[in-house]
């Protein structure tokens, strides 16, 4: 894949020389140029990532990509960091929640609370989502769409043909996918990489306690609630899911587990709604092709993550106002709707037409307006919603040392509630 991907600029550079051609300089167009950090490397993603390239190339701005390849970010924080040390920060880069907060703690970024009162932010962004995009009062972040980690994706023409039904438990949920391994399929696509580990992991959590038990325990850290019975349940349910994994899952990237799924070797895929851009990507179609479905057990909660692109302060003029005709951009209805329906996630903004979006992306954003209704639009542990990087990373060490052991339930749930007091 990375050859793929370096082979086409490369190429292009050599060919003027190959062609005898006169190489000429890339021009910077007359409004200046941003550049943008991002992770977003996959097709879909990088798909999703071309609406807004088009959208500042149309109004004559040049984009310049700082792609750091590694699922939920993993790799782009320690590059950030390094740019912003050595006094040459980005345009602008793609954060999560606490991480957003961490940086506007630090001083150093451009806040964007005259286009936010233009384009009535207040009003128009669920409060869940305000509270990490506003920092003291402060709007330091415009938010790209909101993703949600409780879905699961999965091959229509194998259940079809193994006559499965949509499961909407969690015991039918298991039944279905040892089916499919009866079958010779992969029961569940699985990429053994931390931050996936603990993706799935927060789905398996939901699903064993409910909203309440995700809540006192990911968001509150509340040290009694995380050695619970019901803790050291789900580490169990976990156990009996990844049985249901290929052997070979190990460091896999979620894309190409995604791929396991469009391509009829596994069945199902647990992942945030990103996986669905590279569903769209391969021109494949909600209910015809693929179904999304919330991961049984856990409809009656949502749990999120959005994309939300920060700037830096800088002295240039042009830069500033380039950041702001981004922060615009994003926020604008047109390309809330766009870039969803390429990213495979819905709206940030709640105030927006559903029946531009794609079935799954309907059945969605209903459940995340719902959610933000109920009090169940709860922060995602995983992709940076729920608690600070620090425990965080505590929570991917201990459930991926459990994923790849045959660590006890009882012994995981200890050891995380104790990494988890650490941490915070
Ligand atoms: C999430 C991010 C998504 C997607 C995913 C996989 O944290 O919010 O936009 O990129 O990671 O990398």
């Amino acid at each position: 894949m990375i050859t793929t991907r370096l082979a086409v600029p490369l190429l292009a550079s050599l060919l003027p020389l190959t062609l005898g051609l006169p190489v000429q300089a890339a021009e910077t167009p007359d409004k200046g140029e941003v550049e943008v950090l991002n992770w977003w490397t996959s097709g879909g993603e990088a798909r999703a990532l071309g609406v807004l390239k088009s959208d500042l190339a149309d109004q004559g701005i040049g984009w310049k990509n700082m792609p750091v390849a590694g699922g939920a970010g993993t790799n782009a924080m320690a590059v950030l960091r390094s740019r912003v040390t050595s006094g040459n920060p980005p345009t602008a880069a793609q954060v999560l929640g606490f991480d957003a907060r961490d940086w506007a703690e630090r001083g150093g970024l451009s806040y964007l609370d005259k286009v936010a009162q233009d384009m009535k932010w207040g009003d128009i962004f669920p409060q869940p989502l305000q509270d990490f995009a506003k920092y003291k009062g402060h709007w330091i972040g415009a938010p790209f769409e909101i993703h949600s980690t409780n879905w699961v994706w999965a091959n229509k023409a194998l259940m079809d043909k193994l006559g499965i039904e949509q499961p909407t438990t969690w015991t039918d949920f298991l039944a279905s996918m040892k089916k499919a391994r009866d079958a010779g399929y992969t029961g569940l696509a699985y990429g053994g990489q931390p931050w996936q580990d603990a993706t799935v992991f927060e789905n398996v959590m939901l699903a064993t306690g409910g909203p309440d038990f995700y809540r006192k325990a990911f968001i509150d850290l509340d040290d009694a609630t995380l050695r619970s019975d019901t803790m050291i349940k789900a580490f169990n349910n976990f156990r009996e899911l990844l049985a249901y994994r290929d052997p070979n899952s190990s460091g896999r990237d979620w894309n190409l587990a995604t791929a396991m799924v469009i391509n009829d070797k596994a069945l199902y895929q647990i992942m945030g709604d990103w996986a669905k851009g590279e569903f769209i990507n391969a021109n494949l179609a909600p209910y015809k092709d693929y179904l999304c479905f919330r991961t049984p057990g856990t409809q009656q909660a949502v749990t999120f993550n959005s994309d939300l692109m920060i700037m830096f302060k800088t002295d240039d003029t042009q830069q500033q106002a380039l950041q702001d005709t981004m922060a615009r951009a994003i926020a604008s209805p047109g390309f809330q709707i766009a870039f969803s329906n390429n990213k495979g996630s819905v709206p940030a903004r709640m105030d927006l037409p559903a029946d531009e979006l794609d079935a799954c992306a309907q059945k969605g954003y209903e459940q995340v307006q719902a959610a933000a209704k109920n009090n169940t639009l709860m922060g995602s542990m995983a992709h940076g919603y729920a608690a600070q990087a620090a425990v965080k990373n505590a929570v991917f060490d201990i459930v991926s040392a459990f994923v790849n052991s045959s660590m006890p339930g009882d012994v995981a749930a200890e050891q995380m509630a104790m990494a988890i007091q650490d941490a915070k």
